[in-house]
């Protein structure tokens, strides 16, 4: 039995103060069985978030890390720095790092590895072009997305990982993929983690949709059996749309 994760993705968005806002207007968060939820944010806002959040059913999140434990990467975060901070997540492999910040599969690859080494949660995107998907190629392309994330991974972390599955078409535009070709992808990832891992790992890995979700479909996704819950960007930035989406998880 997957509990259903609802992980909210700020990307660039909120000051320090307005993420602290955020936490103090949130409503009771539901009981840690009912829901896991997270929020994932700019670097700067880890401290606070984490403080503000200490006695919350909430986790925290990073958008991402170096694979590099520490050394010359001018403007970089480290793994290391992460889980030492205490921080429970972290996003690898955005389509939007994928697309403006050169990162590729051998980097999600390193960045997974770093992530489960200092005991966070990997949240590894994937997902296909409008073009890959018109082409007829969006299941290969997330199969090899999968394949080349996991390498390496042992068995006994590969399940704590979490998939977050986002065609990109969906992102920020409104057009979200219905829930049932959301439901097909993610029935793609679990049969090719499975390949990789055998069944009962591929039932243990909770796999997101995200791409315009929000609350009002939010039922929709979580209806489906291969989806346990959702990676949500613009829902994600006022304190009632979280707590909708977080309602409609349960
Ligand atoms: O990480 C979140 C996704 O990029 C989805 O963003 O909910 O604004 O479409 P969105």
């Amino acid at each position: 039995m997957r509990t259903p994760f609802i992980a909210g993705n700020w990307k660039m968005n909120k000051t320090i103060s307005e993420g602290e806002q955020f936490i103090d207007s949130l409503g009771d968060l539901p009981a840690e069985d009912e829901v896991e939820s997270a929020i994932c944010a700019p670097f700067i806002h880890l401290p606070s978030l984490l403080e503000k959040a200490q006695h919350l059913n909430l986790g925290i999140g990073a958008e991402n890390a170096h694979y590099e434990d520490s050394g010359a990467f001018t403007g970089e975060v480290s793994a290391a720095m992460l889980g030492d901070l205490g921080v429970d997540y972290v996003i690898i492999g955005h389509s939007e790092r994928r697309e403006h910040f050169n990162e590729t599969d051998g980097t999600v690859n390193k960045k997974t590895h770093a992530v489960l080494d200092k005991n966070m949660i990997p949240i590894v995107c994937v997902g296909e072009s409008d073009a890959e998907r018109e082409a007829g190629d969006h299941a290969s392309v997330v199969e090899s997305q999968i394949e080349k994330a996991f390498d390496g991974i042992p068995a006994e972390s590969a399940g704590k990982v979490v998939v977050a599955y986002e065609p990109i078409w969906a992102i920020g535009t409104g057009k979200s993929a219905t829930s049932e070709d959301a439901n097909e992808m993610c029935g793609v990832i679990r049969k090719k983690v499975a390949s990789l891992y055998g069944n009962e790992t591929a039932a243990a890995v909770r796999i997101q949709y995200g791409g315009s979700v929000k609350p009002a479909n939010i039922g929709e996704y979580m209806g489906q059996e291969h989806i346990d819950g959702a990676l949500v960007g613009g829902a994600s930035l006022e304190p009632e749309d979280f707590m909708a989406l977080l309602e409609g998880a349960k």
